[in-house]
């Protein structure tokens, strides 16, 4: 199979996989920041719709590969995982939410904030205790093997978050994919829409901006004759007998 590899071209193994991932949360949920400080609303909706494909891809791969890893290699393990799949639960069930509401919604930041922070809390545990434990109980290679699946199974992941969905093998396994179709599905017809709107938008600020022309080479039209039947006026005047001045 081949090597996850990062950017400047060295293999990830299942814990550089899941840390890049965690960064990149990190990234949108700053931006989210900002755009809440700037009161972008459309900007937050992006950064959202953005966040519910990320963590959801993020918590199937984790709930499919590497929290079963864990359970296997370490019995220690198991009340942490335990943990983690409620707090994933928690934040499918927000990431939900957020999908039906819109920004100008007066509990959209709030809803954000509130799954931004427990978001932080869930990467903090999964980095200070989870991966460690992970680390100790797989050598490298397996790390590197758990990279790969973990890269092949975001490809096929579902990109909504499915709150009620079975969140444990083997449940996860068929309903995942089945998500995953189905999602994926919706995805690509809503990016044909969106294309289409955009190309729409397009073409009616064309018009718009064509009927705009017109509209000014007409009233300019219209001035320059007016301006020369003025003119022609004037001229006749000047040329009519009791517009000459009287001699005496
Ligand atoms: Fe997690
Ligand atoms: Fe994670």
């Amino acid at each position: 199979m081949q090597s996850v590899r990062a950017k400047g071209g060295i293999a990830l193994d299942a814990i550089q996989l899941i840390k890049r991932d965690h960064a990149a949360v990190e990234r949108l949920f700053k931006q989210f920041e900002r755009a809440e400080k700037r009161e972008d609303e459309a900007g937050q909706g992006r950064v959202v719709r953005e966040l519910v494909k990320e963590l959801s891809i993020h918590a199937n791969i984790e709930e499919l590969l590497l929290y079963p890893a864990l359970r296997r290699a370490e019995q220690r393990a198991e009340d942490d995982v335990l943990e983690a799949l409620e707090e994933h639960h928690l934040v499918k069930l927000t990431l939900d939410e957020l999908e039906d509401m819109s920004p100008d919604d007066e509990r959209y930041c709030a809803k954000m904030n509130v799954l931004i922070q427990a978001v932080r809390h869930h990467v903090e545990e999964e980095e200070g205790e989870l991966l460690p434990k992970l680390k100790r109980a797989l050598d490298a290679n397996q790390l590197r093997e758990l990279g790969d699946l973990l890269a092949t199974a975001k490809r096929a992941s579902p990109t909504r978050p499915h709150p009620s969905a079975p969140d444990t093998p083997p449940g996860n396994l068929l309903t995942g994919a089945l998500a995953a179709l189905f999602d994926r599905s919706r995805d690509a017809i809503r990016d044909v829409a969106s294309r289409a709107m955009d190309r729409g938008r397009d073409g009616a600020r064309e018009m718009a901006e064509r009927g705009r022309e017109a509209a000014r080479k007409k009233v300019a039209r219209g001035r320059r004759k007016a301006r020369s039947a003025a003119s022609a006026a004037r001229a006749t005047a000047r040329r009519t007998p009791e517009h000459r001045p009287s001699v005496h």
